[in-house]
């Protein structure tokens, strides 16, 4: 029998981390989370458990977190992704796989902006800068925080994945299955983010206009 594969949050203080983390808890998996700070991780553990009581959550520094995982969810906020990854990429395990959620939006006067990137995306901007020997995953770029808090509501959509190599979407699509609710759709390579980081930016847009906080996406018509 082999070892379930190791999940570690990189940031998984945040509001899209810790939701992340929610769902995966309450689904019974073991997760690592990460933060800069070892306090912070702790605090946002102890809320995960007092939500989860059985919740299987380990507080860590996100150094630690990335020495100790084989899969790996990259929510930070975008600014901070080129510095933590420079600063730890001597700690990724080779072969083991970044699921990249990170959209490059900011918000100017209240309003979000699409931070457009020389390499077309953050997926693909995070690619060039991690060593080669770790796969990357997209997912979950398009869940919103607040619909993965509130856990006793399904989640019931679609959740948007590809990488840069078949191999690194098998894995993604097996890791979006641990989240019920969720319905992994292949999208082929990397550069599909380009697409689905800008479907952000359209549920952001959505949920302002028809005020809601939990815009998200169904594709009808796949087998
Ligand atoms: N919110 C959503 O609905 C949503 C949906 C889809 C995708 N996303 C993406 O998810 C990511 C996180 O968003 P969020 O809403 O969770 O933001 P957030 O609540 O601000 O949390 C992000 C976490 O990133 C860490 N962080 C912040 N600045 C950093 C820096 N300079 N360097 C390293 N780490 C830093 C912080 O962790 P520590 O301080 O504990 O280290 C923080 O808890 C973003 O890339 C966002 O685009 C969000």
């Amino acid at each position: 029998m082999t070892d379930s594969p190791r999940i570690g949050l990189i940031g998984g203080t945040g509001r899209e981390g810790l939701g992340v983390a929610l769902r995966l808890v309450h689904a019974g998996v073991p997760v690592l989370l990460g933060s800069r700070s070892q306090d912070r991780a702790e605090a946002a553990a102890g809320s995960l458990r007092s939500r989860v009581p059985a919740a299987r959550v380990e507080p860590a520094e996100n150094g630690v977190v990335i020495a100790s995982s084989d899969i790996l969810v990259l929510s930070v906020q975008f600014a901070g992704a080129e510095a933590t990854i420079a600063e730890h990429r001597h700690r990724f395990r080779p072969g083991s796989l970044l699921i990249d959620l990170t959209v490059p939006v900011a918000f100017e006067g209240g309003r979000p902006r699409f931070v457009e990137l020389a390499e077309g995306s953050s997926a693909e901007h995070i690619r060039a800068r991690l060593p080669e020997s770790v796969a990357l995953g997209v997912a979950l770029k398009t869940i919103p925080a607040h619909a993965l808090a509130a856990i006793d509501r399904p989640l019931d959509c679609d959740d948007f994945i590809c990488g840069d190599t078949e191999d690194a979407r098998a894995r993604t699509l097996e890791f979006v299955r641990l989240i019920p609710g969720l319905r992994g759709v292949d999208c082929g390579a990397l550069d599909a983010a380009r697409v689905l980081e800008r479907m952000t930016l359209l549920a952001i847009t959505l949920n302002r206009r028809y005020k809601t906080q939990g815009a998200r996406f169904r594709v009808v018509g796949l087998p």
